[in-house]
């Protein structure tokens, strides 16, 4: 297994080649990209050509799979595409044609063209995510990643101080809300109980590197303590500041490619393409967090 950074950015972001996902790894490979994983944040593996079992079971050596059902998207359970073991994040229905306009599920899915991370609105957090490329756009549909390790580090000390012991509220209803998508106006009270806000707290240690982060996501809504249009408006400008440039890495995808990102250390989000028309076949596996936050 090689592993390959960028001069520019040492410690973000790695490229690994000579693996085959499909294969039994060792527990010497496991722990290689683990330990990188906690390094570099997000790695990229290119020309993995790989169908859905082969990723669930690449994923188990990481950890519990995190199911996809419904606390995580407003699509039914007989509409699905995939299996809970795998997130949807094409733009797909379940006969592979492009979601109409109007079609929630689309609007839904446009959420996460905003920055985040994933399952930040769960008790237990998302620890890592895999996204396996089986289709891409000939245009546009990029992911960006952001470094929360880098812009922590970067952090004015005075707002480091301030925002040390912040505890925020994370829901899917808050970053729907930022698209002009009321989920509370598409959901029977009873739906609506599975996107109840939860708390976590904006400072997080990664226990394997005792590195701090700055847990971002456009799921938030409210800072424990404040109102919510000055939680909202402190968060924007925090989450403006962690995602420049210089903390930023745009991936351009190939067919087969699979990537690793890290949640605990790092926030992304999908760049537009004509999701009307094109077909855009992604899908993710998520392994399960190890902990409550708060
Ligand atoms: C995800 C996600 C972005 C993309 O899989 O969690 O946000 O580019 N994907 O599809
Ligand atoms: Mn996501």
């Amino acid at each position: 297994m090689n592993i390959k950074t960028r001069k520019e950015f040492p410690d973000f972001v790695a490229f690994v080649s000579d693996v085959d996902l499909k294969d039994d790894l060792t527990v010497e490979q496991v722990k290689k990209i683990d330990d990188a994983i906690n390094k570099f944040s997000v790695l990229v593996f290119k020309n993995q050509n790989i169908n859905d079992e082969q990723q669930v079971r690449f994923t188990k050596y990481f950890g519990e799979i995190e199911a996809s059902g419904n606390k995580s998207n407003i699509t039914k359970a007989s509409d699905r595409r995939l299996s809970t073991d795998l997130a949807d994040v094409s733009n797909l229905d379940k006969n592979n044609k492009p979601f109409t306009q109007n079609d929630p599920r689309r609007i839904f899915n446009l959420g996460n063209r905003l920055w985040h991370t994933d399952s930040s609105f769960k008790k237990i957090p998302a620890k890592y995510s895999l996204l396996s490329a089986r289709n891409i756009s000939k245009e546009g549909g990029n992911t960006e990643f952001a470094d929360m390790r880098s812009a922590y580090d970067n952090l004015d000390t005075k707002i480091k101080d301030k925002v040390e012991s912040m505890i925020c509220e994370h829901s899917l209803i808050y970053s729907r809300q930022r698209l002009g998508f009321d989920m509370t106006q598409e959901l029977s009270s009873d739906e609506i109980k599975n996107f109840t806000p939860v708390e976590q707290p904006l400072v997080r240690t990664n226990k394997s590197t005792n590195r701090k982060t700055i847990f971002l996501s456009c799921h938030i809504g409210k800072i424990r303590g404040w109102i919510r249009p000055d939680s909202m408006c402190f968060i924007d400008d925090l989450i403006e500041y962690a995602t420049q440039s210089r903390f930023k890495y745009d991936h351009q995808w190939s067919q087969n490619d699979l990537v690793i990102w890290d949640n605990r250390q790092t926030m992304h989000r999908a760049r537009a393409f004509d999701d009307l028309k094109e077909n855009r076949d992604m899908r993710r596996t998520t392994v399960l967090g190890e902990e409550k936050l708060l």
